[in-house]
């Protein structure tokens, strides 16, 4: 069977979520030999403490299985509250496995868990499930990923390396007192997503959308929403489809360009506010998004004041949007029930937001929130069609999804 992984390539492996009503439990046979280790020395002189960490050889090789160990490897484990994880299965055996669990007071990600079988080394495998581990730290906004490790472990060891980790710490005594002497040493290796400066103004270009620029920002909005809300996403196709509606500004719509790449966009159209029989025009927009790597730069800001001031010129008494209830609070929307404006089924929520851009403009009416039938209109199917123009991505379970 042929797969996309995580960066767009086939792979012969198929990565699925194995949820914790079926998997909890399940044995992680964690063996492994090893000829080195690095050794870990701790010493204190008057000045501080020198710590090395050198690689050397055992005299003889050493194997660790999971049976020398009161507390064997096992997924969902107890402690890890909100433990996540994806495996890959042969018939009903699972022959690789990788678990995350958040640290929330740190918002850093853990691999709690990863393993592959024996027979199934250096196939790239735990490549392929560490890269699912790096999109769910990014999807979840977290500043690190995180895991423990043993000084023994040095093939563990150079797999990550070779992923990017580095080492973030250790621990001398997490296993036992004589871990320094039995060459078992706890070690923490961390990945760090430090985010790019804050962009101003002067940093991008900001201008309406022109044809040669429509492939460009299709990719983006795939790339933005991939696997946010869903797996795989439709806010692409939705773009292409909102670009021959009737109810679509182009006059306000915007998208950030930098090096000549489309890094971002937001995207308006009519909207109504309707009450017995009255109805009041205002704006909705959907999506605004911003390429991942240039996420948390302000991008997304610089779009929302430009368009918002462009908008409040034309007149617009205001926009209702179904958002990310993090975000808009802090650009000047609150939730629709302090505007006195329901959805169409008179319901409300957090995602459901609203913003005058003249105050009382939208109170005064209140009612109803309708947006454009070309929401409504997406197909699963007339949507795979359409991506299959664009560099493919493997759709992915991850927990924050809808
Ligand atoms: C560590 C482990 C998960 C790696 O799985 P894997 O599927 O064999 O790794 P990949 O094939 O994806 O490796 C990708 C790259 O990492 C590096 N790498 C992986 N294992 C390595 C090893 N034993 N020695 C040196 N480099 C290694 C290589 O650069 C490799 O690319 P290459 O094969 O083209 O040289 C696997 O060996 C394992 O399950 N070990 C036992 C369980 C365990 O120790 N888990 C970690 C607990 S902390």
């Amino acid at each position: 069977m042929e797969n996309v992984n995580m960066e767009g390539s086939y792979t012969a492996y198929e990565i699925v979520p194995l949820p914790k009503e079926k998997w909890q439990g399940t044995l992680i046979p964690m063996r492994y030999t090893t000829t080195e280790y690095y050794d870990v020395s701790v010493g204190q002189k008057e000045d501080g403490f020198r710590v090395t960490l050198e690689k050397k050889t055992f005299a003889e090789p050493v194997s660790h299985t999971p049976e020398e160990y009161d507390f064997p490897d096992k997924l969902y484990q107890e402690h890890w509250e909100k433990a996540c994880a994806w495996g890959v299965l042969e018939g009903q055996e699972m022959i690789a496995c990788i678990e995350t669990c958040p640290e929330e007071w740190s918002n850093r990600l853990m691999v709690t868990e990863l393993w592959v079988h024996e027979a199934h080394r250096r196939k790239g495998i735990a490549h392929e499930l560490m890269a699912v581990a790096k999109e769910q730290a990014r999807l979840e906004r977290r500043r690190a990923l995180i895991l423990e490790t043993q000084s023994c472990n040095v093939g563990a060891i150079a797999f990550y390396l070779q992923e990017g980790f580095t080492l973030i710490g250790f621990d001398s005594c997490c296993y036992q007192n004589g871990d320094l002497d039995r060459k078992e040493v706890r070690l923490d290796l961390g990945m760090l997503y430090n985010r790019r400066p804050e962009l101003k103004r002067e940093d991008i270009e900001i201008r309406p959308e022109t044809e040669k620029d429509y492939f460009g920002t299709e990719e983006m909005t795939m790339r933005a929403f991939w696997n946010k809300h869903h797996k795989g996403c439709n806010e692409h196709f939705l773009v292409h489809k909102l670009r021959t509606s009737g109810d679509y500004l182009p006059g306000l719509s915007r998208i950030a360009v930098r090096d000549g790449r489309v890094i971002g966009g937001i995207f308006y159209s009519r909207a109504w506010l309707k009450k017995d029989d009255r109805s009041m025009e205002i704006l909705t927009f959907g999506p605004l998004c911003v390429e991942p790597a240039w996420q948390g730069c302000g991008v997304g800001r610089l779009l929302l004041e430009e368009t918002m001031a462009l908008a409040k010129q034309a007149g617009y008494p205001g926009i209702v949007i179904f958002g990310e209830p993090d975000y808009y609070p802090h650009r000047g929307f609150v939730t629709c029930d302090k505007l006195g404006i329901t959805t169409a089924e008179g319901k409300n929520s957090d995602a459901f937001m609203g913003c005058e851009l003249f105050p009382g403009a939208l109170k005064a009416f209140g009612g109803s929130f309708y947006e454009s039938e070309i929401f409504e209109q997406l197909s699963p199917e007339e949507t795979e069609i359409f991506s299959a123009q664009f560099p493919p991505l493997r759709k992915q379970y991850f927990p924050m999804q809808w």
